[in-house]
């Protein structure tokens, strides 16, 4: 007898309309749709069409409505302030919809976007969910980007309202948001009408006459709004995610897809019952954010986290411990950067012993490979499941996992397990071939892909269709490489683009090298991801400079990294670059940044075909021995 997941998935790509149409009955619904899956215009695939809900209500009022407005919504536990705060889903309630009614007579109506740029606190998520109240797209921006990068944002959004708080904290320092978002107005070509900021005690800041709305203010003189109505194909939010180029891709989501989708997650990968209490350490600016510290929880009605820290220094690497243990946590979701960052502080694990962990259940990892020293360290620590599992801003939940509430496969290190039900992954050969098991090609999902997955991008279709559907007509292609094994254990090796992973989060070089480029003494460069034993990679630039540059090369190295945290943030981490005389390309012209990148980690490589001039690839082998990489 086939067990619960062999079952689920078979089901879910035999009949897909069947699985997720049986999986919205969980769903509540202001009127049922009229078809599960509308496949006439591929690849533009719509789910639960003529259905209309509100994902709000789902994830707030329908737990007061069935009895539970007594139960935690919300867990806020600031470390780095020094606060904590609890929210039963009937305060919650009340939060969201006087909120909604602040959005709303600041103009926002169904299908307007409003940008959120907060830290990680509790308002970050009523500002969230009052968008989903009114039926208003909102769009995270993450509190670590800069100016530039929000501006971006913004123009491509084209927001009503902004919402923001005056400062963000971290550990070394009060991050001043408010001039940034000042800034990023003042350079943005859209300018949204009204700025709604919360003020923090950590640092408060000045208010624009005539456009800035003070939270609590606001908030105190507004009437409560209703949840509206919208269609389960209208967008719920956009979530800009690194591109090939500076313009990041605005994923979209819908509403009614990704209801379903993340509620269904809750059991069947997380294994996670209404009233438990669900950690996600990440923050709302990421996808992991949106879908494990936002939406999905509360769709099933749990307690979720906001943690406003890191892992280590905020007091000390026991932090994760302290929390599981003081709110009855049974699981943890978060990116084995974390982890790395807390083996590093305490590697005897002295932290995790003064802590009762005797209910914790299990850890999932995702945001980037995660490596199996990492895993069997917190296993052996934690002495539970710890389970790695792959997925992307893209698809909004997990490609891959070992789906806990269906069925516990062994785990096999290296690997985020088994495809979840709902995709059917394959890799594909450099001629489209399916590879046989174990040999690595393309990462493809065949489509449809299912619910709660990118509809498109926004207001970009045509880049929707070249970014993921026209090279593998039929096809998802997901960027990453990497196989499948013969027992159906899927294997996520490395980017096919020139995407990185730095800490968990996802970052461009090429979006990094568009600003190196306009230094004024740069004449080309390139920037790679090297191995790191902490963050997974770090960006590393490299730079030729134009003939008859007198300046010291230290000097140009220092203004570019400036330029770098100035223009894209700090969460780039960009902080070493190297002046080499000349970059190794190909006869066609191409910078061969990946065996760059073979030498930085010093993994063998073999000297390419197609290369120009081999003597280039020692001088920059020298340039990476100076500051400690390479042989
Ligand atoms: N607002 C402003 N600045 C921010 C920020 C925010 N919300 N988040 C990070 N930054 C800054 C940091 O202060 C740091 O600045 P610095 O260069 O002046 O030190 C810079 O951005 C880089 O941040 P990060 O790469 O996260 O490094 P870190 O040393 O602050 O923390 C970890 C490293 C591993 C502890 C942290 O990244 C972490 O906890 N990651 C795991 C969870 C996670 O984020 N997952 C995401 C996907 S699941
Ligand atoms: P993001 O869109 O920020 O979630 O980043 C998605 C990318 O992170 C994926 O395309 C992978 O390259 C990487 N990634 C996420 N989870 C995993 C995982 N479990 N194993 C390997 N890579 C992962």
């Amino acid at each position: 007898m086939a067990n619960a997941y062999d079952q689920a998935h078979s089901l879910s790509l035999s009949d897909p309309a069947s699985f997720w149409g049986k999986a919205a009955e969980d769903i509540h619904w202001v009127k049922r749709w009229d078809k599960v899956l509308d496949e006439s215009n591929p690849p533009f695939y719509r789910w639960f069409v003529g259905g209309e809900l509100n994902t709000c209500y789902n994830a707030v009022d329908r737990h007061v409505d069935a009895g539970h407005g007594d139960r935690l919504a919300i867990i806020y536990d600031s470390p780095v302030t020094g606060t904590k705060r609890q929210i039963t889903y009937a305060e919650l309630k009340q939060l969201v919809a006087s909120f909604a009614g602040v959005l709303a007579d600041q103009g926002v109506t169904k299908g307007d976007r409003v940008i959120v740029y907060m830290p990680m606190v509790p308002e970050a998520l009523v500002a969230m969910l009052a968008c989903a109240r009114l039926g208003a797209v909102h769009s995270v921006v993450f509190g670590g980007f800069a100016a530039n990068e929000l501006a971006t944002r913004i123009n491509d959004a084209k927001p009503t309202v902004v919402v923001a708080a005056s400062c963000g904290v971290e550990p070394s320092r009060v991050v001043a948001y408010k001039p940034l978002l000042d800034e990023a107005i003042r350079v943005a070509t859209h300018k949204p009408a009204r700025c709604v900021i919360l003020q923090r005690e950590q640092l408060r800041c000045d208010m624009v006459e005539g456009r800035d709305v003070d939270w609590a203010e606001a908030v105190a003189n507004a009437r409560p709004h209703d949840c509206v109505p919208v269609l389960a194909t209208d967008p719920l939010y956009i979530l800009y995610t690194s591109g090939t180029t500076g313009q990041p891709k605005g994923v979209v989501r819908d509403n009614g897809g990704h209801a379903v989708a993340l509620k269904w997650t809750m059991k069947a990968i997380y294994n996670v019952e209404p009233g438990e209490v669900y950690w996600a350490a990440s923050d709302v600016g990421w996808v992991v954010g949106h879908s494990y510290i936002c939406y999905g929880p509360l769709l099933h009605g749990c307690t979720t986290v906001v943690f406003e820290g890191k892992p280590v220094g905020t007091p000390d690497a026991g932090t994760f411990w302290r929390i599981i243990s003081e709110y009855n946590i049974p699981i943890l979701f978060t990116a084995p950067t974390a982890f790395r960052a807390i083996k590093k502080e305490d590697p005897n694990a002295e932290f995790l012993a003064k802590y009762d962990m005797s209910h914790f259940r299990t850890l999932y990892l995702a945001g980037e490979r995660a490596d199996p020293n990492t895993i069997t360290w917190a296993r052996n620590n934690l002495k539970v499941p710890v389970i790695d599992h792959w997925w992307q801003t893209e698809t909004g939940w997990a490609i891959a996992a070992n789906c806990m509430g269906l069925h516990e496969f062994p785990v096999k290190l290296g690997s985020p397990s088994k495809a979840v039900p709902g995709w059917d992954v394959q890799a594909l050969g450099e001629n489209k071939e399916q590879m046989p098991p174990g040999q690595i090609g393309a990462l493809v999902c065949k489509l449809p892909l299912p619910p709660g997955t990118l509809p498109t991008l926004w207001n970009a279709d045509e880049r929707f269709r070249n970014a993921y559907m026209d090279e593998y007509p039929g096809y998802y292609k997901t960027g990453d490489a990497g196989f499948v094994d013969e027992d159906g254990y899927v294997y996520v090796m490395t980017r096919t683009d020139d995407i990185i992973n730095v800490a968990g989060h996802r970052l461009s070089t090429g979006a990094m090298e568009e600003v190196l480029a306009n230094h004024p003494d740069v004449a080309e460069c390139a920037v790679i991801g090297v191995h790191d034993d902490m963050k997974g990679q770090m960006p590393l630039g490299f730079m030729v400079l134009k003939a008859g540059v007198a300046k010291p090369k230290e000097e140009v190295v220092k203004e570019a990294v400036k330029m770098v945290r100035d223009t894209i943030g700090p969460v780039a981490a960009f902080k070493q670059a190297l002046v080499v005389p000349r970059l190794p390309k190909t006869r066609s012209g191409k910078i061969l940044r990946g065996t760059m990148q073979k030498i930085a980690d010093h993994q063998d490589y073999k000297m390419p075909a197609t290369i120009d001039d081999p003597d280039i690839l020692p001088e920059i082998e020298e340039a990476l021995q100076e500051i400690g990489l390479a042989r």
